[in-house]
């Protein structure tokens, strides 16, 4: 038996370099692919994924983990061109019976086009909260940062650093539910939903034009793992105590009023009996 075969410090250091290797590809570090094949493609060192969608199939990725709250940013460049049909969705959601559910969905629109940003959240498997934005910018020319950040205090969802939605935990308040005891994981996919994303269904994929592709960066996965309970008391991690001040609240005020092209909260003839109770709440209505 040589000595080098069982020296305890060439065996840390090729355990370290495992962990090396691992911990230094963001991509795998906290994420893998869930389908669509080679369809999703992982370069640059995993810190650059492509999802790809073509008439077989899209592609898919999910969170190693499961978060009782987290804060993810996405950076995601957007089917470019003719991306009518297409969908790229970026959602935290739990699994199971009354799920708990925050989306980011980007519905593809004909070359020049306006996207929608379509939103929406799930309390114990009840949605219906959609909201719409057009950007204020062009989604596919470069990569921009897309972010869930979700508290016990409240749900932001945020564009480059602009809170463009917000919803408050009512519950103990007013009995309006929201996510705070089951853990969810990252989901991004690239789909076909040419029944209803582009014009409510109007314009279809146009297939000669496949693959369509969208392109992510930054795999950091800033949440508390289930079961980590020294997360929650960890300086690092403000943003499990963030909510809007006056000049985030302004940002987000200038978005919705600029920008906001669906707010369930405002659709009367789909609530004939009365809004949500969240609707009557500042910021909603
Ligand atoms: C899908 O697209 C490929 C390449 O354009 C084509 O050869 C094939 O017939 C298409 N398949 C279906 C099911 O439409
Ligand atoms: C997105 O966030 C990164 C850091 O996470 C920053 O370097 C970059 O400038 C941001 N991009 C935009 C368009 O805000
Ligand atoms: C696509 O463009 C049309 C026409 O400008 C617009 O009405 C629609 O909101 C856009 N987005 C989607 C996803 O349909
Ligand atoms: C689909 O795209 C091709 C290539 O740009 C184009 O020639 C064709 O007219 C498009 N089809 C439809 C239905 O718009
Ligand atoms: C806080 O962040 C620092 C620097 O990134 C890190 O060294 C430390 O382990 C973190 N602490 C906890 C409790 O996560």
């Amino acid at each position: 038996m040589s000595a080098s075969s069982s020296s305890p410090l060439l065996i840390v250091m090729s355990l370290c370099s495992l962990f090396l290797a691992a911990s230094s590809d963001p991509f795998y570090q906290n994420f893998y692919v869930t389908w669509g094949g080679d369809r999703a493609k992982v370069s640059d060192n995993g810190q650059l994924l492509t999802l790809s969608l073509d008439n077989v199939s899209g592609s898919g990725f999910q969170s190693k983990n499961e978060y009782l709250f987290a804060k993810i940013d996405m950076q995601i460049k957007l089917v470019a061109g003719n991306s009518a049909g297409t969908v790229t969705a970026f959602y935290l959601s739990s699994q199971g019976q009354n799920h708990d559910e925050i989306d980011f969905e980007f519905l593809g629109n004909l070359s020049g086009d306006p996207y929608i940003l379509h939103t929406n959240i799930f309390c114990q498997g009840q949605g219906n909260r959609e909201q719409q934005f057009y950007l204020w910018f062009d989604p596919t020319a470069d990569f921009h940062n897309y972010t869930i950040l979700w508290n016990y205090k409240n749900i932001l969802l945020l564009v480059d650093g602009i809170t463009i939605r917000e919803f408050k935990n009512l519950e103990s308040s007013n009995g309006i539910p929201f996510p705070h005891n089951q853990a969810m994981k990252v989901y991004s996919s690239l789909w076909n939903a040419d029944d209803w994303a582009t014009r409510g269904g109007l314009v279809k994929t146009n297939w000669t034009l496949a693959p369509f592709i969208a392109s992510y960066k930054v795999f950091g996965a800033n949440g508390c793992v289930q079961g980590n309970s020294d997360c929650y008391s960890s300086n690092n991690n403000s943003w499990l105590w963030q909510q809007l001040d006056y000049a985030t609240e302004g940002q987000m005020k200038w978005v919705q009023d600029n920008y906001m092209i669906y707010n369930y909260c405002k659709d009367a003839k789909r609530f004939p009996q009365g809004f949500p109770p969240e609707c009557y709440v500042k910021n909603n209505k």
